[in-house]
């Protein structure tokens, strides 16, 4: 009986290589994939039959027999049809979860390296244009039209030229990068390559972060198995150490040199001087691993999927308290509650969605009254927030958003690369007109009972704190509008210049954390 397991890192946190090594001992022939991307039915189980996977799961090792004879009680019936893929429309996706990640035979059985052939029998002009025509924009978050950045690359002149793939996925809650690498290196390695033709670079760089050890390994062999297939293009992955802001392109482009990852002006923009001072393309995976579709099937197809100027489809990441965690790739459009509620089926503790983070740590935080947002870069920079790498993360009545801001700050002040002001010290002073707010509003006069300590908290505040600083809310709050002001028009990077979303859309949203009386009509409820 021929078995498939993810060996996903996900999967395997989860236990999938017990569960695997127990079928090889029932002498099945266990195929190891990526993950479909359904986290709530991993370790997942699917036994072929008349050509179909039936999926079982979660399983654990001990299920081995119940498996096999198809009596399991968490027997899900054929993978394919389950409403959480069947919904789906996997144009980058397609093969993850389904082949051998490490087998060529699998990859070119599956529609692989068609588009890279396809690219090479055009003029490198036709390829950029094909990319141009497909409408894709940067699925690392900036949303920069893909085919503009690779024309600025193909014409400027140089003798060397590279390509880079961003694959430090920093944002809390992402994880579409690490499964598409762990689940279909060849299919990012084909798009590295399509663009080394489209704009005449010979030479590429894979950036991983370092807590991806599995896909650092998956791609290293990839890499292995795959050059004589796309050669003369050469590839090689670097591993990063651990620094946020060395996913900002510049700060990324300093670490592969050998430097202290920190963020460059720009101008120059890496298109025309970006690693060793070369033109270079760098773009994300998602962006990258999109490109083979595009040429395989044509910009039309790709294009004919989306929304206004959002293009294509988008591998959305739902994590956090969310009752089906996982990666649902869809085109653009899609609206936020039909995501949070129809996909991902609410929280996972029961308890009612209060607030949704999208786009990571540097991204707004939107109440349900917004869910009616599409998916779309547009739609989402009006609304006062952003997509970036399509995360979303839920949390239940039970979180404290003036808790949650006063963590953007300090996530920002712990991996602010220190290179200019407004981010380095406007985050430290963010934390603390937080820890303000938060006593000030946590002292006032209806403590509940057993946290009147706070009270204690705040007269220790005010006496640390000079005479002429008025610790009241309405003053902190003023204070904090400014200081977000500051850091969103000072900073010279999105860390400093964005960390401002999540702080200001948590205090317009759910003013009451911060110690504003509660709205009439959230009083009633
Ligand atoms: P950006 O808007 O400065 O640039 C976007 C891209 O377009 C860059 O590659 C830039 O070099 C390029 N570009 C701009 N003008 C160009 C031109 N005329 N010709 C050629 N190329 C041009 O945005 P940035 O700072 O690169 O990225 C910010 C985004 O990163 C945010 O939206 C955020 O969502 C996202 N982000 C993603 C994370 C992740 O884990 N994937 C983590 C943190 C932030
Ligand atoms: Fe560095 Fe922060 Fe300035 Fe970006 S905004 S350059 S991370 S100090």
């Amino acid at each position: 009986t021929r078995i498939y397991i993810s060996r996903d890192m996900a999967s395997v946190a989860l236990g999938a290589d017990d569960v695997a090594r127990a079928f090889e001992a029932a002498g099945c022939e266990v195929v190891r994939t990526g993950s479909r991307g359904l986290f709530s039915i991993e370790p997942l189980v699917e036994v072929e039959s008349e050509g179909k996977r039936i999926g079982f799961g979660p399983v654990g090792p001990e299920d081995v027999a119940a498996v096999l004879d198809g009596s399991h009680k968490a027997r899900l019936g054929d993978v394919a049809e389950l409403p959480f893929f069947a919904g789906q429309q996997r144009f980058t996706f397609a093969r993850c979860g389904i082949i051998d990640p490490l087998s060529l035979q699998d990859y070119a059985d599956h529609g692989g390296w068609r588009g890279l052939d396809a690219a090479r029998a055009m003029a490198p002009q036709a390829v950029v244009d094909a990319v141009k025509a497909s409408g894709l924009r940067g699925r690392g978050g900036a949303g920069f039209p893909t085919g503009i950045k690779w024309q600025t690359v193909l014409d400027a002149v140089s003798d060397a030229k590279f390509i880079v793939c961003n694959a430090d996925e920093g944002d809390s809650g992402t994880f579409a990068d690490r499964m598409l690498m762990e689940g279909d290196p060849f299919c990012l390695i084909e798009g590295m390559a399509i663009a080394g033709h489209a704009v005449g670079a010979g030479h590429g760089y894979i950036y991983i972060r370092s807590e991806y050890p599995f896909a650092i390994a998956a791609m290293r062999e990839a890499i292995a198995l795959s050059a004589e297939r796309i050669a003369p293009f050469t590839l090689e992955v670097r591993v990063g150490a651990g620094a946020y802001v060395c996913g900002e392109e510049t700060a990324l482009l300093d670490s592969i040199e050998g430097k202290r990852g920190q963020v460059r002006a720009k101008p120059p923009l890496p298109a025309l001087s970006g690693l060793f001072g070369q033109p270079t393309v760098i773009n994300n995976v998602l962006s990258l691993a999109a490109v083979p579709f595009i040429l395989a099937e044509g910009a039309e197809a790709y294009a004919a999927v989306g929304f206004g100027r959002s293009r294509g489809t988008m591998p959305v990441q739902l994590a956090g308290n969310v009752k089906h965690g996982g990666l649902y790739e869809i085109g653009f459009g899609i609206t936020l509650g039909e995501l949070v509620n129809g996909i991902g089926g609410g929280t996972a503790s029961g308890r009612p969605v209060r607030a949704v983070q999208v786009g990571g740590p540097l991204g707004a935080y939107f109440p349900p009254s917004m869910f009616d947002l599409p998916f779309d870069y547009e739609a989402f920079a009006q609304a006062g927030g952003l997509i970036g790498h399509a995360g979303i993360t839920l949390f239940d009545d039970m979180v404290d958003m003036a808790h949650m801001a006063r963590f953007a700050m300090e996530f920002c002040a712990v991996e602010s690369c220190g290179k200019c002001t407004p981010c380095r010290i406007g985050s430290t002073r963010g934390v603390e007109v937080m820890d303000r707010i938060i006593a000030a509003r946590d002292s006032a006069p209806a403590v509940p009972a057993g946290r009147q300590w706070e009270g204690y908290l705040q007269k220790a505040l005010n006496s640390r704190t000079p005479d002429r600083i008025d610790t009241g809310l309405e003053a902190q709050t003023a204070l904090l509008r400014d200081l977000c002001d500051t850091m969103k028009h000072g900073s010279l990077c999105a860390l400093g210049g964005f960390t401002p979303y999540p702080v200001l859309s948590a205090l317009d949203h759910f003013p009451q954390d911060f110690g504003a009386p509660a709205p009439i009509k959230e009083a009633a409820e």
